[in-house]
């Protein structure tokens, strides 16, 4: 296959062909592209893998390590350009941009600061910071010295933390005194010194200061984060990685236990984060890439860091939110930087959508080439509006579906190259084979008809994640033991006849009414297009005849609207929509749904609300907006 420089496809026909080698010859198309990068030693073995034990393995024997791919390479050739460009939460403070040449000195220094306390490769790293510039150093500087960094969101409580750090027996926490976010002050270090009563493994705390508050610091493990690089060096040699080496540990939500730590390896997630990258944002020289996404999620570590950096792009970091101190903030970021990718959330395109369009107006958005959408279907509405008014009908949405454990893009359009379509994810990206698979666990083989199923990948990619940390048996058993010799997605997808792919939702969102399996999200899809109504959440509930039977939490763009002609339409649309058997049997109207700070809707506690069973709604520590949920309770209709 032949590239350009920067790796990228740029017609439909290379698109295809690109596709065609990457099935027929993996081994053949993922040399190649990784011949674009800086390896130390050469590898081996391109691929060996066995979905049955489960083992993959990528460039075996290949040694490198991913921050010379982002840091050392781009220095002479772009010592200058800026490599992040950090927006902070309050427009009036000062933004920083830190070039490649400043950035690679920082990570080096740090670099040292982790081995001055003793951290050695392998060891693994808890950083719980929020969106700052040093929260990538950090986590450069532990990639540099094959530390395994584990990153738990900065909205996560001291007992989330605990958990994520014992299960990886981290050696070192490293975070902030305090942070910002839109109006709220955040205490991060007193969330972590209750975290710290239970956490035997850590030795030492490094604490950056974002802010003067005063900070509790405990004596012999507690460090300043200034005061440590006064006594580091910022010239450091990189420790020389091997490709299955680990890179990180990210912990995601399973349906069931406690949250999974997904491990990713240093050769395959640089190979497979940056060719998904510069294909499906399709970057240039100077662009000016946006992910709104925290780094404390999969979204941010290979979309704001790892891939943009090992691409050589400016990656432009947001402290803040999108409401503060107004619903410009976003559509402001976009001017004053002259963005030209936006890689943002469906959640965040419809609570912006709710607002006046004069916000948008008001903002010259004519730099953006490409939008970008991730973490879940995004429906019709959302779609329309971010390409209308945020487009205006030129900027190609990459709707990117992919998960923690995917590390990469799996199904996304190449902005330019192939063709877009409202909801739809369209074509699998090189290298990724999905299988639809029926009810019967057997694949539904493409026939240029259109076909619905359970979403599963035939193959592996570069950045699948390995295993889960400590627990190989929970890896196999989550993920490849629901169809042999594939890997399975927990999502449904439908097909269209010319074989693009539109993901429907979580299987375990799936309700069956009837006998009839109804996926939320299409249900939903439907009652959002309403013209008076902003979002919904569908859940089913135990129902003495039917088995199941649907109820709605429906948020209205007008609160006044509220009536029951209103929930008759409602049950119309989806009628109209999708069918009867679809129509939501009870309609509540709420002022919003209890949603993770990364944005999903937590479905598991309006299943609870909607069963009248809100003694045991479980852990809703993780919830963004928690006194929501008794507002939802009072009203419950629960006859
Ligand atoms: O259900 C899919 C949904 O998000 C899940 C993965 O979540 P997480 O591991 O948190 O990663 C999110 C960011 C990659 C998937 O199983 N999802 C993600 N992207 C999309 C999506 N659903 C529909 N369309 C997407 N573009």
């Amino acid at each position: 296959m032949n590239f350009d420089e920067n790796l990228q496809i740029k017609s439909f026909a290379n698109y295809k062909k690109a596709y065609r080698e990457s099935v027929e010859n993996p081994e053949k198309f993922w040399d190649d592209v990784a011949n674009h990068f800086l390896w130390k030693e050469k590898w081996k073995n391109t691929l060996s893998w066995d979905f049955k034990k489960p083992e993959v393995k990528w460039f075996e024997g290949g040694k490198l390590n991913i921050t010379e791919n982002c840091l050392d390479r781009h220095l002479e050739t772009q010592p200058n350009k800026d490599a992040i460009i950090w927006e902070p939460n309050d427009p009036n403070e000062e933004s920083r941009h830190i070039t490649y040449k400043q950035l690679y000195l920082k990570v080096c220094q740090f670099a040292n600061v982790l081995k001055n306390n003793g951290i050695e490769k392998g060891d693994r790293v808890c950083i719980y910071m929020p969106m700052i510039p040093e929260l990538t150093v950090a986590m450069l500087a532990c990639a540099r010295i094959g530390a395994i960094h584990s990153i738990v969101f900065a909205g996560f409580s001291s007992e989330a933390i605990a958990s994520r750090i014992n299960d990886a027996e981290c050696k070192m926490l490293i975070t902030a005194n305090n942070y910002y976010r839109g109006r709220k002050s955040i205490e991060l270090k007193d969330i972590c010194d209750e975290a710290l009563k239970n956490t035997p493994s850590i030795e030492t705390v490094i604490v950056y200061r974002r802010t003067v508050n005063p900070t509790p610091m405990k004596e012999g493990r507690d460090k300043f984060w200034f005061d440590e690089l006064q006594k580091a060096y910022n010239d450091n040699e990189a420790e020389v990685m091997d490709a299955e080496d680990p890179l990180f540990i990210l912990y995601t939500s399973g349906s069931t236990g406690k949250p999974k730590g997904m491990v990713h390896t240093s050769g395959g997630y640089l190979i497979g984060t940056a060719f998904t990258f510069q294909n499906v944002f399709q970057p240039k020289k100077d662009d000016i890439y946006w992910c709104s996404a925290d780094i404390g999620w999969i979204t941010g570590h290979s979309y704001i860091v790892y891939g943009p950096l090992a691409s050589g792009a400016t990656t432009v970091m947001f402290e803040g939110v999108p409401s503060y101190p107004d619903y410009n903030r976003f559509w402001e970021i976009i001017e004053k930087y002259k963005i030209t990718q936006f890689y943002t959330a469906p959640t965040a395109i419809r609570a912006l959508a709710k607002q006046p369009i004069a916000h948008v107006e008001k903002h010259d958005l004519s730099s953006l080439k490409v939008l970008g959408s991730v973490g879940e279907p995004i429906n019709e509405e959302a779609w329309h509006w971010f390409n209308d008014n945020i487009g205006k009908g030129n900027c190609p949405i990459v709707d990117t579906w992919w998960q923690t454990e995917t590390g990469s893009i799996m199904i996304s359009p190449l902005a330019g190259v192939t063709a877009t379509r409202p909801t739809f994810a369209t074509l699998p990206l090189p290298g990724v084979q999905p299988a639809l698979m029926d009810e019967n666990g057997k694949e539904i083989e493409f026939n240029n008809q259109q076909a619905e199923g359970r979403l599963a990948i035939k193959a592996p990619w570069p950045a699948i994640a390995r295993t889960v940390w400590g627990d190989h048996e929970r890896y196999k058993n989550t993920y490849f033991s629901a169809y042999e010799n594939k890997y399975f997605t927990g999502d449904a997808a439908y097909r269209d006849a010319s074989g693009n792919y539109r993901i429907t939702g979580r299987v375990d969102d799936v309700v069956i009414v009837s006998g009839h399996n109804l996926g939320t999200a299409p249900i939903e899809n439907a009652i959002n297009e309403h013209e008076k109504i902003a979002e919904s959440a569908i859940v089913g509930y135990p129902h003495e005849v039917k088995g199941k039977s649907l109820y709605a939490f429906v948020i209205l763009n007008n609160d006044e609207d509220a009536s029951e002609k209103l929930k008759e339409e409602i049950r119309k649309q989806v009628a109209k929509v999708i069918g009867a058997i679809a129509k939501p049997e009870k309609i509540q109207f709420v002022p919003e749904l209890p949603k993770t700070r990364s944005g999903k809707i937590m479905r598991r506690i309006l299943r609870k609300i909607a069963a009248n069973q809100t003694e045991d709604l479980g852990d809703i520590s993780t919830l963004e907006n928690d006194d929501i949920v008794k507002k939802i309770i009072d009203k419950a209709i629960l006859d």
